[in-house]
């Protein structure tokens, strides 16, 4: 409460929980950054955000370009795209739920779930979003680090619930270390007896038919979340959706911003739907860059990659320091991630991009080397 002292001080009356967050680290736009180095655009590989190279499918581009009702809001229900992706994933619509990006997603599950003091569950190194939204919600985020191959500490996780943990977020496949969850690992996570919030942003590039999401008719605890950013290249427009429990589903649309999916993620959403044989001909030559950029990325004496089931490859930095490798890599014009988190200090993501990004990484890697003395 705001005394009389600190009543003109707009600060005195935010969440003084909220006021001690760091807040979440994004990527700094390329551009920016390639301004203040002076390297010039068309030079620039960015292998930094775990986008799709070859943009939004032809359809999806022809739907936005004759789109022409973008006077009018959405429908809060989204019953169009709901019945489409209840056909393309199997569950019934009552049971999927739409955000604006699947971070809204987990931020809805953050609200809907926690209240002050209760707990979500994630499994690091992985993705900060689940950490981010569990904190600006009130809620207590619990890491409980993966194993030195990333495959989960099942009795770890066991002991870390308690009558406080609501939630667990678990990533399939795991950004940053690209592994995939277990069919027995999703099991006893679900025995635990709480809800289980299966992310599956990059499943595409693993394999339609490792979702869990038919799980869902099976499992009432089990959320499982996709997103339209990774295999439809919209990532721009912010277009993610889960399938759960319908009673839960209502839940969340009970509590969801109503115009919170644009129109225009809506008419590409669909356009992208029709158009999959293309998208999952460029997720397959993901795939394949992925491999022949794996194998040269191997050939690099100072890197250790770890094999991959998404659209980025995981790398020990084993000689030097990882942040200063990718200062100089993007030097040479070449955008790559660094975490300043536990398990990832000395480790670089690198997405995977168009067989020229990847000719380009691997030259800066030479060069960069060279430069650090890591050779
Ligand atoms: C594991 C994971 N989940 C979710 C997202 C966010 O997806 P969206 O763009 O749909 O919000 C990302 C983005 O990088 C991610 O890596």
């Amino acid at each position: 409460m705001a005394t009389s002292s600190t009543r003109r001080d707009p600060l005195a009356f935010v969440r003084p929980d909220l006021l001690q967050l760091p807040g979440y680290v994004g990527v700094e736009p390329v551009e920016s950054i390639a301004a203040r180095l002076r390297v010039p655009s068309d030079r620039i590989a960015k292998l930094d955000g775990n986008e799709n190279p070859y943009g939004p499918s032809p359809r999806a581009l022809a739907a936005l370009r004759a789109f022409d009702a973008y006077h009018l809001y959405p429908d809060p229900d989204l019953r169009r795209l709901r019945e489409r992706l209840a056909e393309y994933t199997g569950a019934p619509p009552e049971s999927i739920v739409c955000g604006n990006g699947s971070d809204e997603i987990i931020q809805l599950l953050c609200t809907a779930l926690l209240r002050p003091g209760e707990k979500a569950i994630d499994l690091p190194p992985t993705f900060g979003m689940y950490r981010f939204e569990t904190e600006i919600a009130g809620g207590v985020s619990v890491p409980v680090p993966r194993r030195p191959d990333f495959s989960l500490d099942l009795d770890a996780v066991a002991r870390a619930v308690d009558e406080r943990v609501k939630l667990i977020f678990v990533t399939h496949p795991n950004n940053p270390t690209g592994n995939l969850l277990g069919e027995d690992e999703l099991h006893a996570l679900l025995d635990l007896g709480v809800l289980v919030a299966v992310d599956e942003a990059y499943i595409e590039f693993a394999g339609l038919e490792r979702s869990f999401l038919p799980w869902i008719r099976q499992q009432p605890r089990l959320i499982v979340m996709r997103t339209f950013s990774k295999w439809a290249g919209l990532a721009g427009l912010r277009l993610g959706y889960a399938a759960m429990a319908p009673d839960l589903a209502a839940v969340l649309y009970r509590i969801r911003q109503p115009y919170g999916v644009n129109v225009a993620a809506e008419a590409a959403a669909l356009a992208a739907l029709d158009d999959r044989a293309i998208l999952m001909a460029r997720v397959a030559a993901i795939v394949a860059e992925r491999e022949r950029m794996f194998a040269a990325l191997r050939a690099i004496p100072f890197l250790r990659p770890y094999p991959s089931h998404a659209n980025f490859i995981l790398c020990d930095v084993l000689r030097g320091d990882a942040l200063a490798l990718r200062d100089e890599l993007r030097a040479e014009g070449v955008f790559v991630r660094h975490f300043d988190k536990p398990g990832l200090r000395d480790r670089l993501r690198i997405s995977v991009g168009l067989r020229r990004h990847t000719d380009q990484l691997i030259d800066a890697l030479g060069k960069a080397g060279a430069r650090l003395g890591l050779l």
